[in-house]
């Protein structure tokens, strides 16, 4: 059986998505499944360049390693390599929707807080914190780690 596959998708690829990619590998890892994490950007801007810095100190400040990093964009081709694609905030999800070449690419587009049981209703994104304070990161990367447990316990896969 091929592993089960997902691509977390923010705007830059370079603080939220990479971050939640190292989160998830993590936790898939943790619990023995074998489930491929990728991440990428809608945006180009970043291609080629690792994350950004108070990302990576982020993770480093939970010990995690996310300095091996490197930025992609996110284009239609790439939904047939993905079970899952999932945005970041409301944003990331409507433009991939618009990127899908067809509905059946499109219906594996989700919100990754959607994941979160603890998420309130209304604001469910994982705001932008480019350009922040390093505690933008940390409130963040505690919002990908809650919504990447939610979303460890309904992955369609088994040990
Ligand atoms: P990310 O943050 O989407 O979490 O990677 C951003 C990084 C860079 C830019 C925007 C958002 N940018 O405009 O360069």
């Amino acid at each position: 059986m091929p592993p089960y596959r997902i691509c977390f998708v923010c705007l830059g690829n370079i603080c939220r998505s990479p971050m939640a990619t190292v989160v998830m590998r993590r936790l898939v890892a943790d619990a023995g499944l074998r489930v491929q994490v990728d991440s990428a950007g809608t945006g180009s801007w970043h291609i080629g360049g690792g994350a950004n810095p108070p990302a990576v100190q982020a993770l480093k400040r939970r010990g995690y390693d996310g300095s091996r990093h490197v930025a992609r964009q996110f284009g239609p081709p790439d939904f047939a390599d993905y079970d899952l694609v999932v945005g970041l905030d409301r944003y990331n999800v409507d433009d991939l929707r618009r990127l899908a070449p067809d509905d059946e690419q499109a219906a594996k587009v989700v919100l990754l807080r959607d994941f979160d049981p603890a998420a309130a209703t209304g604001d469910r994104d994982v705001p932008d914190p480019y350009g922040g304070p390093d505690h933008d990161f940390d409130h963040g990367l505690n919002l990908v780690t809650a919504a990447c447990e939610g979303l460890l316990g309904r992955l369609p896969v088994r040990r």
